[in-house]
């Protein structure tokens, strides 16, 4: 076999390739043009058996053709196959609407917290936090109830297995073991909110949970300086800012350890201002949280000398103020994860 008979291949094999108008025509001709039984591939084999001079010969004009033809075959394959697309059902419309994702948002205590937390910062408070697995001292000892106190029957609690610890852990009852640590690393005068999940082991109807939120604050500045007068009349300014309208607030005699003398407050009934309704059994007023002039043995806890401030701390109940603000008649719906209820806020 010569090289005249590979140019005759090559122009053969160019024409058939470049003629080729589908999938099959094309399959057709690779087996013909490099097929194992194929003038090619008899040729490229023979070279074996031809002397050197033989192969020097007519050697390159087989691999030429080979590459030459291969060519052909990719660029027939690139044509065939454009050719062969359904331009039309792979049009993009790039003006199209495009998909909406879904889009979650906030969770209503989660709005609310925000919304306390501008009116407090307005009014001059800085935001801290402590941990929600807290330790024994921090929850209770500091705050004036020791292990053997009555007070700590008062927060059911959920213990965590502390052995070989050396001190016993728990899901923190209430936001104010925050009020020490805070104390612990700054200096009065300030003034703060603590807004916390907290966790009490009971259980649950429609206005109780084991997981709720509080907001716990403190103010503390010299002796003689912050007084219960200021407490009532920051918590007027904060009901009246939250829910829009004029809030009294009264106090009542109460006991909590780390506070003396110790208080719980009512808010003037949201829904009947005073006048009593329902949603206030007739009384005109809604129990909203505790209160009461920091015990002097909560300072000495977090490191303060006995005597030299004084400040008010109190605390309330988010979820209790969400359901007034948002008439929402079940404690247990906030953490129910129920999207029904989510999507309404
Ligand atoms: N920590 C108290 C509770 O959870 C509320 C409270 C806070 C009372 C601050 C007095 C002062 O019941």
């Amino acid at each position: 076999m010569g090289t005249e008979r590979m140019t005759e291949i090559e122009e053969e094999g160019k024409r058939a390739f470049a003629e080729a108008g589908s999938d099959e025509v094309l399959r057709e001709l690779e087996v013909r043009f490099f097929g194992r039984k194929s003038e090619l591939t008899a040729a490229l084999k023979g070279l074996k058996d031809l002397s050197a001079e033989e192969k020097r010969e007519i050697g390159p004009s087989i691999q030429g053709t080979r590459t030459v033809l291969m060519e052909a075959f990719v660029v027939a394959k690139e044509r065939v196959e454009r050719e062969g697309r359904d331009w039309e059902s792979e049009r993009i419309d790039v003006t199209a609407p495009g998909i909406a994702e879904p889009l979650g948002h906030l969770h209503p205590i989660t709005t609310m917290i925000a919304e306390i937390e501008d009116i407090f910062t307005r009014l001059g408070f800085d935001v801290a936090d402590g941990p929600e697995l807290e330790n024994e001292f921090y929850n209770f000892d500091a705050l004036n109830m020791p292990s053997d106190h009555p007070a700590r029957d008062m927060q059911d609690t959920f213990w965590i297995e502390s052995e070989g610890l050396d001190t016993r852990y728990l899901l923190r009852t209430h936001t104010s073991p925050v009020q020490v640590r805070y104390m612990e690393t700054h200096v009065p005068p300030f003034r703060i909110i603590v807004p916390g999940r907290v966790f009490r082991n009971e259980s649950t109807d429609a206005t109780h949970e084991h997981t709720f939120h509080q907001f716990e604050s403190l103010v503390v500045g010299e002796t003689g300086d912050v007084t219960v007068g200021h407490f009532k009349h920051l918590a007027e300014t904060f009901f009246a800012e939250f829910f829009g309208h004029k809030i009294d607030v009264r106090l009542r005699p109460s006991y909590f350890p780390f506070v003396e003398p110790g208080f719980e407050f009512d808010i003037s009934c949201v829904f009947c201002d005073g006048k009593g309704c329902a949603s206030c059994k007739g009384i005109g007023w809604i129990e909203i949280g505790g209160a009461g002039m920091v015990q002097q043995k909560v300072f000495e806890a977090a490191g303060y000398p006995r005597g030299k401030y004084q400040g008010f701390a109190w605390g309330f109940g988010l979820e209790r103020l969400a359901m007034m603000k948002r008439r929402i008649p079940d404690a247990r719906l906030f953490m129910s994860g129920d999207l029904r209820f989510i999507r309404q806020f």
